[in-house]
């Protein structure tokens, strides 16, 4: 059985330059100890997907217009804030972006990492801080019993965030959700937060939904990953053939766009017609879409190269993708590996804004 079935989550911001559609539609299943990478610009809907999920997003302006989130056999949309704040840190861990906003400055790490235990009501506050030592030692951090007194300013950016992993994952919660928590970070803490992240899951045993907009971070780590544009899902699959046989104009953009290297990694994006070594960055031309009137096609229609006309005035589903692994599903119109071997640079056609 799925540990998360995300069915149709539809969500607006009703503001006063007219509703925002931050999240449309989205479908999805998390199963029991699965990592799900999800991709995407800054303003994708990645972050708000979740957030409503928990319950976090302010109400109004934000509105839940359908669809169901189901959770160990409980709908988290229909639930009240004193059952969603029990799930909250207990079944599902959260870690946030920024560890600075996350950490409270005046309290000690033992007693946020305890306070997170004890309001649960899960041990007593003895037990907790001494959990409290074995969980930064568990995260990585040396001389765990000395760094436990300490505040947070007193660690560096690295250890704030291996502590901010302690919070999320001191009730060994079934799911750990981790929205942008490693872009704060220089490159090589990145990584070291990566790894301890694939470790911990391991030995806990919690399927993560991991929030990025660095297609690196999630080839590092993801199972599954998702590419959202225009709060829809565009593509979804097993990473590696996400990667190899790219079928979404857009995750072909965002891949396009990375460089050859990062973080030491090499990226195989073999699509057909694809060079294999790119000497320059290249962006994707245009601009997002304005949330507040959505283009009435597929939202990447506009700064799509290979967009077709039914693109620009019809909502793809998200199906499975023609000839692709079992699992690997596709919003689009048209079939990239056909418009690939005419249009290999995805040169935009005449005429059209780039
Ligand atoms: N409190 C809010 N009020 C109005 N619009 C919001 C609010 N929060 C998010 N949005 C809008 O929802 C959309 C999705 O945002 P978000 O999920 O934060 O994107 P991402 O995490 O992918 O960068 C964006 O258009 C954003 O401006
Ligand atoms: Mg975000």
């Amino acid at each position: 059985m799925p540990l998360l079935e995300v069915n149709d989550l539809t969500v607006r911001f009703d503001t006063s330059g007219g509703a925002v559609h931050a999240v449309s539609g989205v479908t999805y299943n998390l199963e029991p100890g699965e990592t799900l990478g999800v991709v995407g610009e800054s303003g994708s809907g990645k972050s708000v997907h979740v957030l409503s999920m928990l319950g976090l997003i302010p109400r109004p302006p934000g509105r839940i217009v359908r669809g169901s989130v189901m959770f160990e056999g409980r709908d988290l949309l229909k639930l009240r804030e004193r059952e969603l704040r029990d799930i909250r840190g207990k079944r599902i861990g959260v870690i946030f972006q920024d560890p600075m906003t996350s950490l409270n400055p005046v309290l000690t790490v033992e007693s946020q990492i305890a306070e997170a235990i004890t309001s649960h009501g899960l041990m007593s506050k003895k037990a907790a801080r001494a959990r409290a030592v074995e969980l930064l030692d568990l995260v990585g951090i040396p001389e765990p019993a000395k760094r436990v007194k300490q505040y947070p300013h007193q660690f560096s950016g690295g250890m704030r965030q291996r502590a901010m992993i302690a919070i999320g994952v001191a009730c060994e919660p079934k799911l750990l959700i981790a929205d942008e928590p490693t872009t704060a970070l220089d490159v090589t803490v990145q990584a070291q937060i990566l790894d301890l992240m694939k470790d911990l899951k391991k030995k806990l045993g919690m399927a993560m939904i991991w929030i990025t907009h660095d297609m690196g971070v999630v080839a590092g780590i993801a199972d599954t990953v998702q590419v959202m544009y225009g709060g829809r899902i565009m593509e979804r699959g097993p990473a590696r053939a996400l990667f190899q046989d790219t079928r979404s104009a857009y995750t072909w953009g965002l891949l396009r766009s990375l460089p050859d290297h990062s973080e030491g990694r090499t990226y195989e994006t073999h699509t057909p017609g694809q060079v294999k070594r790119r000497p320059r960055l290249q962006q994707i031309g245009g601009a997002p879409p304005d949330m507040t009137n959505p283009p009435p096609g597929d939202p990447f229609a506009p700064r799509n190269p290979f967009a077709t006309e039914r693109c620009m005035v019809e909502v793809p589903p998200l199906v499975q993708a023609r000839d692709a692994a079992p699992g690997h599903l596709v919003a689009a119109w048209y079939d990239l590996p056909t418009a690939l071997a005419a249009n290999p640079n995805g040169v935009m056609p005449k005429g059209e804004a780039a």
